[in-house]
């Protein structure tokens, strides 16, 4: 039976989750497998960015995961959807900003014409961990000049104080832990 409240949603989006506590992984692949699981994630992005944002004009997925839920919720919205990629992948002029990672450096992506002055976009990714990917890609926004309404991710590892982070952006996470 379709999920039909947001609590059922919830419920049956967690079921679908494998986190591994030690080596800080996530494993979304159940949830892409599974339709009713991913329409669930979908509809409750939907009701969060219709409720708290909806001036929405693009949505700006992250590298690689928050492509594979970014253009399924911009399509509900009937929104654009751009790409921040990690560097090096984007054709044409490009702005990019760098982040530091566990081991090493890293840097997003966008390209220079991806959002005009002014649009109002949210970004969107699986995972917000260190925060380290979400915070670069907030700056990247700013840079261009985007006006920023704030994050969705599928799961918040709240241990890692991600969220202070991205501060003055704010994230809206359905899974936490
Ligand atoms: C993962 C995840 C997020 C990021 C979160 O991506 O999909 O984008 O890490 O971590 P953070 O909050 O500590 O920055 P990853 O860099 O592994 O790239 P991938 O999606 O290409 O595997």
């Amino acid at each position: 039976m379709a999920a039909n409240t947001t609590e059922a949603k919830l419920d049956l989006v967690k079921k679908h989750i494998k986190l591994s506590k030690i080596s800080f992984s996530t494993n979304i692949c159940p949830i892409l497998k599974d339709p009713g699981a991913l329409t669930a994630v979908i509809d409750l992005f939907e009701e969060h960015v219709r409720q708290t944002h909806h001036q929405v004009e693009l949505i700006a997925g992250l590298d690689a995961r928050g492509f594979l839920f970014g253009p399924l919720l911009a399509q509900r919205l009937g929104v654009g959807f751009v790409l921040i990629r990690k560097k090096g992948k984007l054709p044409g002029r490009t702005v990019s900003v760098p982040y530091t990672l566990e081991y090493g450096q890293a840097e997003v992506e966008m390209q220079e014409d991806a959002v005009a002055p002014g649009q109002k976009v949210l970004l969107i990714d699986d995972l917000l961990a260190t925060g380290g990917t979400l915070s670069a890609a907030c700056e990247l926004l700013r840079k261009n000049k985007a006006e920023l309404l704030g994050c969705v991710v599928v799961i918040e590892m709240k241990d890692l104080h991600g969220s202070e982070r991205i501060k003055p952006a704010t994230v809206f996470s359905l899974i936490q832990y």
